[in-house]
């Protein structure tokens, strides 16, 4: 498995099942083990959704026809995230879906739903105050993990920056958290710039921010 059999591609439609997929693979193991697959499956597909309606650049790595891996960059005017219209009415449609499953979910599962959308919101607010790093994010990088490793995720941060440079960004942030490989940004020599404990429910969750050069 070399990166050279590797295409990255912008994202389409058709790339949902498989990245959701992914995104149950690493984020959704409490509604697994409990056996809630459908639940997990929604998760997975509304986060992805989300990731990508709010990143104009969209990608997704290829290897024989399959999605391995996406990369979501977003770009702020004026500490505004600036959305992707393809992404837009399949984002619409699943955040209905899983606002609905909400009503009556319990705290596992609305976090599982709803936790990297606040995440988001966190960086919005972390973008209104004006921060010279707030003009463009990467909102997320996952990859197989059997294609972990290889050298794909310091290639795809480098596409990033080279994007986010083309559209006139000079600083770009990010945001992980201890329940991620946050610790892949401090190898590649990102900065770390802040560190929020406000979501800390008694489960020690810390959010990282993390900034760099486009
Ligand atoms: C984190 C992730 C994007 C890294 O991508 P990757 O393709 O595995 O990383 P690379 O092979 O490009 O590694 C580049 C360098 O970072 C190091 N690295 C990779 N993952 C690391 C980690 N979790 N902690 C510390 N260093 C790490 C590699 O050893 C390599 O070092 P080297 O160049 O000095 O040899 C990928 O493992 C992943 O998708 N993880 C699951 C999802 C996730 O947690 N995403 C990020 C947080 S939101």
């Amino acid at each position: 498995m070399s990166l050279d059999d590797i295409t990255i591609r912008e994202s389409k439609l058709e790339d949902l099942e498989s990245l959701a997929d992914l995104y149950c693979t690493l984020w959704t193991n409490s509604l697994r083990n409990r056996g809630d697959f459908e639940d997990a499956l929604l998760a997975g597909r509304y986060n992805i959704a989300m990731q990508f309606q709010r990143s104009p650049i969209a990608l997704v790595a290829e290897h024989d026809g399959e999605p391995i891996a996406a990369c979501c960059v977003g770009i702020f005017d004026e500490g505004v995230p600036r959305t992707n219209p393809y992404w837009q009415a399949r984002y619409d449609e699943l955040l209905a879906m899983a606002t609905e499953r909400a009503k009556d979910a319990d705290e596992r599962l609305e976090g599982c739903l709803f936790g990297d959308t606040r995440e988001k919101a966190t960086a919005d607010r972390f973008a209104a105050t004006g921060n010279d790093y707030a003009q463009g994010q990467i909102n997320l990088i996952i990859i197989r993990p059997e294609w972990q490793g290889k050298g794909l995720g310091r290639a795809l941060i480098d596409r990033a920056r080279t994007e986010l440079h083309n559209a006139g960004c000079t600083k770009f942030f990010l945001m992980s958290d201890n329940r991620s490989d946050y610790e892949f940004y401090d190898h590649i020599g990102m900065t770390r710039i802040a560190e929020d404990h406000s979501q800390d429910t008694g489960d020690g969750f810390i959010v990282y921010v993390y900034g760099d050069e486009a």
